[in-house]
């Protein structure tokens, strides 16, 4: 018999290669406070249950306590034949209990045991990344309430469309991350269900008293069907999903401020604190911080995808590929808590360049406001559409923005002029959500009464 927790019933020793490819404790040992604490509710239970005595459960926290504290201060150490974090830590407590350590296990199993530390574990998780989101967006609304003079030309197609207020650009990346936030805040409700008592597959036939497990371990609710509950990793799923569309968002800003901080438009510089140079050109400033965020949405996605391919067609209940979950759900926090906090210093430290982006208004950008001038008059919409496309034609054969301002005898009036004119455009967007003046100021005071019930 070997010293492994299932050796009783194996005569041969395990490959080596099979040892190192079946062990998950070189990633899944980042559940080790999880695991601890799991354990620790479970000795309780125990004892409630009549399976251990009140000085054995003591001995059994006691312990726990200990190898607790060895991980914490980093004397924890990992022996050979460690399998898993669940593994070590039994091993770690007989040692530093003896035989009583082995009543810990009883009606327990890995199965309910490792998917209960990954839901501790993300819980924590995902209340960190919450955090750094409300940062983000709070730090996008204070300088979208800041900047709301600033107007510059909206995209679409990536072709000039209208002109809109600076602010309404950082406004329409913040609210998408708003969603993002109420989208974790519903993933919460279904990652805080407690598996616990679940056992392999079949149950807890001890009278386990799950309702204290779950009141112990500050579970909203316990789970239904225990095949279910020791099978399914539908909330890690839903948490990679979480990250590809945060990520996808975060990238879709990500492009459009690199585009911005090119020479060629000009309408932002990035902080040298966020930019990387170039080995070979010594004039480079390039946007490696939004290269990589841009990036990070498609590691995330790829980890989305690749779990649910193990997921998919995988029979009922507990197999070995689940353990797969871990190195996804990690690497995933990992890249998305860093995207966070290194969004949150380009936005907070990026300069906008007002000028450029005024500059960049050109008279064409009015057509839509002229064909509803024209509508003002009573003419169908139609039809004004297609006047104010002629007078577009006609300007470009004739005359540009450039051109006008080269012969014009007072080029600081014209601009004064031309800039009075946009900043009239953008005035009469005023229904809610639009970019004038009003409708912006509504959108901060809307998402900063939100981000005020979100105050952790
Ligand atoms: N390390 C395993 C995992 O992460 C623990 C569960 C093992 N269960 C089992 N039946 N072999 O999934």
């Amino acid at each position: 018999e070997g010293t492994k927790l299932w050796g009783g019933r194996f005569v041969g020793d395990t490959d080596p290669i099979m040892e190192k490819f079946n062990a998950s404790i070189t990633y899944d040992r980042r559940l080790w406070a999880a695991d601890v604490r799991g354990s620790q509710a479970y000795a309780k239970a125990l004892q409630t249950a009549g399976l251990v005595t009140g000085d054995e459960m003591k001995r059994l926290l006691g312990g726990l306590d200990t190898v607790y504290e060895e991980w914490s201060s980093g004397h924890f150490q990992i022996k050979a034949g460690d399998e898993d974090v669940h593994t070590a830590n039994e091993r770690r407590l007989k040692e530093l209990i003896g035989e009583v350590a082995g009543k810990l296990h009883t009606g327990r199993s890995r199965n309910d045991q490792v998917v209960t530390d990954m839901r501790l574990w993300l819980r924590d998780a995902i209340n960190t990344l919450k955090g750094n989101s409300l940062q983000l967006i709070s730090t996008m609304v204070d300088r979208a309430a800041a900047e709301i003079d600033i107007l510059f030309p909206g995209y679409t197609h990536m072709q000039r469309a209208q002109p809109i207020r600076w602010s309404h650009w950082i406004l329409s990346h913040a609210v998408a991350l708003r969603r993002d936030v109420e989208k974790l805040d519903e993933t919460l409700r279904r990652v805080n269900v407690l598996p616990l008592g679940s056992g392999a597959i079949a149950g807890n036939p001890l009278a386990i008293d799950r309702e204290l497990l779950r009141k112990e371990l500050d579970f909203d609710t316990i789970s239904i069907n225990s095949m279910d509950a020791t099978g399914q990793r539908d909330f890690v799923v839903e948490f990679l999903f979480w990250a590809s569309m945060c990520l996808t968002h975060l990238s879709k800003m990500a492009e459009d401020l690199i585009l911005y901080s090119t020479k060629e438009f000009s309408f932002i510089q990035l902080s040298d604190a966020y930019s990387t140079g170039s080995s070979l050109m010594p004039q480079k400033k390039n946007a490696d911080s939004l290269e990589l965020i841009r990036s990070k949405a498609g590691r995330v996605f790829g980890r989305c995808a690749g779990f649910l391919m193990i997921l998919k067609g995988l029979p009922s209940t507990y197999n070995k590929d689940l353990q797969e979950d871990k190195e996804a759900m990690f690497d995933t926090y990992d890249t998305v808590d860093a995207v966070l906090q290194v969004a949150t210093g380009v936005v907070s430290t990026l300069q906008v360049n007002r000028i450029a982006m005024e500059a960049a208004l050109s008279p064409d950008m009015l057509a839509t406001d002229l064909a509803y001038y024209l509508v003002r008059k009573g003419m169908p919409f139609r039809e004004a559409h297609s006047c104010s496309g002629k007078v577009v034609f006609l300007a470009e054969y004739t005359c540009s923005h450039t051109h006008i301002q080269k012969t014009c005898p007072n080029a600081d009036a014209f601009s004064v002029c031309v800039h009075k004119i946009f900043a009239f455009s953008v005035e009469q967007y005023s229904a809610p959500g639009g970019t004038a003046r009003s409708s912006i100021n509504a959108q901060i005071e809307n998402m900063r009464a939100w981000l005020k019930t979100h105050k952790q």
